[in-house]
């Protein structure tokens, strides 16, 4: 009992020492912040926690050394990390395979800075740790709102076992613009970008696919994938356009041919029915269509599944005359 106790108590006492002994978060490089501290298997099962580019220095590195090199890079990275006193990686998201641990983990100082200690990372066990920053205001990967007749649908969920889209295929240097190419010529109405690069296609969405929002993945049902408490879910940037969003582990960024009844929008000046009537004329169209008080749209049939809806629909006053009806969200007035 009395030995017990005595244990209790000094691993009490070494905790509380280490914890005072380990910089406090805050520890940063000018830009950036303290993130958290994160198991990575980059040595022990050759899974890198971040995938970027990557400098060792066993003797000189600094928090702000590896700042520099992340800065350096020519794709601007989101997140760096310091792996057990030596290993300096960029990224902009974490690999699927880690753990966080608590901030005592980082404990190396760094060896070109012994003040910054805490901020290089350090050993749990044996496994190597790293002490990881967030780039600060850095720009998350914009969702593409719309690529030719395609829109953006958002962020859906994925699963490596249950997939929501079935066809993975081929999109070169991927972007959300080759996704889509790459699915429409294949026939399918749906195009999913995940991980950045990887392009699937399908004609429906299966496995309870559905739209992620916002959530961050910290509800736990996933937080072995998402850590970032700030970022969309669908915030890794494309592998060929880094600005635009390509998903992110687990998730797919969505784009679906918008269904639009007649084939082309064109340009009718200040809307008005006979503007729009001439101009899809003069384009040898023989289907005219008013939407949305200022839309002209031209085709020569109506594609399904639309039918004649209520008139009440199409209620809106034409821009160029207030006199006339231009249609409605959603609702054409068809003129034939
Ligand atoms: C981040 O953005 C905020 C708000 O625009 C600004 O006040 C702050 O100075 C910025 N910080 C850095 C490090 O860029
Ligand atoms: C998407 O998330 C829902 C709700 O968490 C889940 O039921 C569904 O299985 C997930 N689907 C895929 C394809 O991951
Ligand atoms: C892919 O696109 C990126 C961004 O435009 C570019 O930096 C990179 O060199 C391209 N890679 C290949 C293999 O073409
Ligand atoms: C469009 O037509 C309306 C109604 O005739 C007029 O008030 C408005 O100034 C016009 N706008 C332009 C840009 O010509």
């Amino acid at each position: 009992m009395h030995t017990l106790s005595s244990l209790a108590l000094a691993s009490v006492f070494l905790v509380q020492v280490l914890a005072a002994s380990v910089h406090p978060r805050g520890l940063a490089p000018p830009g950036w912040e303290s993130f958290i501290c994160l198991i990575d298997c980059r040595t022990t099962f050759g899974l890198p926690l971040l995938t970027g580019p990557v400098f060792a220095d066993t003797t000189g590195m600094t928090i702000e050394k590896c700042a520099a090199f992340c800065d350096s890079q020519a794709v601007p990275y989101r997140f760096m990390g310091i792996t057990d006193g030596s290993v300096c990686s960029c990224d902009n998201y974490f690999e699927s395979i880690f753990e966080s641990v608590s901030d005592s983990s980082c404990n190396t100082p760094c060896p070109g800075n012994p003040l910054e200690v805490g901020g290089c990372g350090g050993k749990e066990l044996n496994n190597p740790v790293a002490s990881t920053y967030r780039k600060i205001n850095a720009t998350i990967p914009a969702l593409v709102p719309s690529v030719g007749l395609w829109n953006g649908l958002g962020c859906y969920n994925d699963s490596v076992s249950a997939r929501a889209l079935q066809e993975r295929v081929e999109a070169g240097n991927t972007t959300v613009e080759s996704c889509v190419a790459a699915c429409q010529a294949q026939g399918f109405t749906l195009a999913g970008l995940e991980f950045g690069r990887e392009c699937w296609c399908g004609p429906e969405l299966q496995h309870g696919s559905r739209n992620s929002g916002n959530d961050n993945g910290l509800d736990g049902s996933n937080s072995n994938h998402r850590i970032d408490p700030n970022a969309l879910n669908c915030d890794m940037g494309c592998q060929g356009a880094p600005t635009e969003s390509c998903g992110g582990p687990d998730r797919l960024s969505l784009d679906s041919p918008s269904m639009r009844a007649l084939e082309r929008r064109v340009d009718a000046g200040n809307v008005t029915v006979e503007s729009c009537v001439s101009a899809c004329q003069s384009q040898s169209f023989t289907i005219a269509g008013l939407e949305y008080a200022q839309e002209c749209w031209c085709g020569n049939e109506i594609m399904p599944p639309r039918g004649p809806t209520s008139q009440r629909a199409c209620s809106q006053a034409c821009v160029g005359d207030n006199t006339e009806v231009c249609g409605g969200p959603d609702a054409l007035q068809v003129y034939f």
